[in-house]
């Protein structure tokens, strides 16, 4: 969609979900608004949320007038450019998705499980709308790692991905290991501290990392292996005897994502592992995540960042918005200049 000339003065952005990751996303960009404005070259302006109880307390300052409880207030609304998609869970979050592309609005999304379980449809009606589908913040949340194996990294055929990529599980055997907390007082202060899912089973069962693997392989392997189909192992079986057995052992028990492309075999799974306390996965430590990627031109990489939380993530929401921003207002730019040239 072109951005139309009549409100350059402003991008207009509709958010579905207030949650941990709507909360830090409108945060990022509040904080950051001259920044942003500068490097965009006009304003981002929220116009709509969606939220379940507009009258709910928050403690947010947000004009009680950006409220709605009605997605089509978002979905069918002409002004609006650019759709944020971070209500989690995958319906009706992908049919929102969809729908606001058939209507002509980019999306950006922090949802993995919709992105992972919906992966080509979402592809192929942004590419059928001439619409763009962004989702950096779905995996590792403010480390930029889809958007590096997109662009800059785009030259290389990748061999393997490694990581941590669930920051309650890892914050939990973290706080379980150094602190001494049980399973549950850990899982709590995750909850609290805006990391975990709204159903923290996704977390603990492993779920997560697999949706997330999932995005990864879609990107790095050009291959979709839905999360499914994916062998998952979670942290609910992990004891504090098992944890100190591995420190004893000078280990670390970690939840691993990995996965190997040898061309015309792929291998995949999620499971805690045994980690030698000198391997570069065994310090990343809480809510933080670390990818590994190998690609044959590269070699080895490593990213590492807050996987979790509402202002990480919101950063990564936040910059997918930017870019979506700058790259339309160039091409409408571009556009008025033909046109006058004419
Ligand atoms: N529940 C997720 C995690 C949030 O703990 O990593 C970020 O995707």
């Amino acid at each position: 969609m072109r951005i139309a000339y009549e409100h350059m003065d402003s991008i207009n952005v509709g958010l579905l979900g207030f949650g941990n990751v709507g909360t830090g996303t409108y945060e990022t960009l509040m904080m950051n608004r001259d920044r942003i404005t500068a490097a965009v070259g006009t304003e981002i302006d929220i116009v709509k949320i969606l939220v379940n109880d507009i009258n709910k307390k928050r403690t947010i300052d947000v004009p009680f007038s950006k409220y709605t409880s009605d997605v089509n207030d978002i979905i069918k609304d002409p002004n609006i450019d650019i759709m944020v998609e971070v209500l989690g869970g995958i319906e009706p979050a992908t049919s929102y998705m969809l729908s606001a592309m058939e209507y002509g609005k980019h999306v950006v999304t922090a949802n993995k499980a919709a992105v992972a379980a919906n992966y080509d449809v979402l592809h192929q009606t942004a590419t059928d709308n001439h619409v763009q589908f962004r989702m950096e913040a779905s995996v590792g949340g403010g480390i930029p790692v889809l958007s590096s194996i997109t662009s800059v990294l785009r030259a290389n055929r990748f061999e393997e991905i490694l990581g941590i990529l669930n920051g309650t599980t890892n914050y939990i055997m973290t706080q379980m290991a150094e602190n001494g907390l049980s399973y549950e007082k850990a899982l709590k202060q995750a909850q609290e501290k805006g990391f975990a899912e709204a159903d923290p089973t996704a977390d603990v069962e492993g779920i997560d990392v697999a949706n997330k693997l999932s995005i990864l392989m879609a990107l790095a392997f050009d291959h979709h292996i839905h999360p499914k189909d994916i062998p998952t192992t979670g942290i609910t079986k992990i004891t504090e005897e098992e944890l100190k057995e591995a420190d004893a052992e000078g280990k670390v028990i970690k939840l691993i994502a990995s996965a190997t492309n040898r061309g015309s075999r792929l291998d995949y799974s999620v499971k805690p592992m045994r980690l030698p306390k000198d391997h570069p996965l065994a310090g990343v430590k809480n809510e933080f995540n670390a990818v590994f990627l190998k690609g044959n031109a590269v070699d080895d990489l490593m990213f590492y960042g807050k996987g979790a939380g509402p202002l990480p993530t919101g950063s990564a929401v936040a910059g997918d918005i930017v870019q979506i921003a700058t790259e339309e207002l160039k091409e409408t730019m571009h556009e008025l200049m033909e046109g006058n040239k004419k």
